[in-house]
């Protein structure tokens, strides 16, 4: 099964000699867009492309504002920072998710408090949350508070994996409930929907990032959505030095970030925005593909969620055991055909051992069963 595994992977990728995990394509305006830049010599974080992306991730999203950044950690970041989480604070997120996730909680100096994923969305588990509120806190002046740290608990994180929705609703019904801010995490998830609502759309704001390895790419960058217009302008203050306008005047007034994404980044994701519609329709074709190949193999193939469109950024098997996992990577490997395991859960990094989780069960079983397999568009 392994090989024939690899024989259908080369051929669903013309049998180029290294097939990536995720590898991005420029196949529209973005030679043409970033001689533009560098003729006009606008390459910095002032320009018009910045604000052109600004009002397509808008127009797409639905979103009534959008905040470019620098990459999507930073986004995360400044979102956190600008709804109020500070040292001290707990911040509940899931485990299993890149690093960032975590990372930029720490950095506003807040303490992750992980929760287990759900078995149907791979995000964080709607049920655990509110098992975990319910037993754990109680709401005390419209600030929910941790029995156990007595700290309170500003924010939950959710992420939508690998571009597949969570139960968004239900986690931002809970949140409301025991007045926790909801900020998402949707870095993988440009191009997918929850109940025909854009992912990154359902809380205070959602970040959307547009690394290297993404559906579409700025090179590195990200962007911050709300519909809160209030936010928006803070998150535009925040993420430009906290500089007062003034014609030549340097007058901060707040220690601000600089985190606004560069006029040539933009540029670049502009013109892969532009080919957005096709390049999810690739991507689909290819999820179509693996689901028809592993149909007769008993092996599970992640599909999307219910009431829920996917982006399919990237396409994820479920394996019987770890070891079984181990010999199909190998297997891949050995080929040049990249593929990779999930990151390992959070809770069980040694940077963040000491923060408080509850049970683990799905997220451990899918960091032990997962895989991910090439997923790029496929031209
Ligand atoms: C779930 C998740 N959160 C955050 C990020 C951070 O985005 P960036 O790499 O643009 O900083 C990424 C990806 O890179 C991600 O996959």
């Amino acid at each position: 099964m392994y090989d024939e595994f690899a024989s259908f992977v080369k051929e669903l990728y013309k049998n180029e000699v290294f097939i990536p995990l995720h590898a991005p394509k420029f196949l529209g305006n973005e030679k043409k867009y970033l001689n533009d830049c560098i003729d006009s010599t606008f390459v910095s974080s002032v320009g018009g492309y910045v604000n052109r992306f600004e009002k397509e991730i808008q127009n797409y999203t639905g979103a009534s504002f959008a905040i470019a950044t620098t990459n999507g950690t930073a986004a995360l970041h400044v979102a956190l920072h600008s709804i109020g989480v500070k040292i001290g604070d707990e911040v509940i997120t899931q485990s299993l998710s890149f690093i960032a996730t975590s990372n930029a909680i720490s950095y506003c100096g807040a303490k992750p408090i992980f929760i287990d994923i759900d078995r149907d969305t791979y995000g964080l588990g709607a049920e655990k949350l509110e098992e975990f509120l319910k037993s754990s806190c109680e709401v005390i002046n419209s600030t929910c508070k941790n029995k156990k740290s007595g700290k309170t608990i500003r924010a939950c994180v959710p992420m939508h994996t690998f571009g597949h929705p969570c139960e968004i609703d239900k986690i931002k019904n809970i949140c409301d409930k025991y007045h926790i801010a909801l900020i998402e995490d949707a870095a993988e998830s440009l191009g997918s929907f929850y109940k025909k609502r854009h992912t990154g759309r359902f809380g205070k704001a959602g970040i959307i990032s547009f690394n290297g390895n993404k559906t579409i790419t700025a090179g590195g960058g990200g962007v911050i959505i709300t519909d809160d217009q209030i936010l928006a302008k803070r998150l535009k203050h925040l993420t430009t030095t906290a500089k007062i306008d003034h014609p030549y005047e340097y007058e901060h007034d707040e220690i601000g970030f600089n985190y606004r994404m560069p006029n040539i980044n933009a540029a670049l994701v502009l013109a892969g925005l532009e080919r957005i519609d096709e390049i999810l329709k690739n991507k689909r074709e290819i999820f179509l593909k693996y689901k028809e190949f592993f149909a007769n193999r008993d092996i599970d193939l992640l599909n999307a969620p219910k009431n829920s469109v996917s982006n399919y950024w990237l396409n994820t098997i479920m394996l019987k055991n770890e070891k079984e996992k181990k010999e199909f990577l190998e297997t891949c490997i050995k080929e040049d055909i990249m593929a990779r395991p999930v990151w390992k859960p959070l809770h069980t990094l040694d940077i963040y051992k000491d923060c408080q989780y509850e049970d683990m069960t799905n997220t451990l079983e899918f960091y032990d069963k997962a895989l991910n397999i090439p997923s790029g568009e496929r031209v």
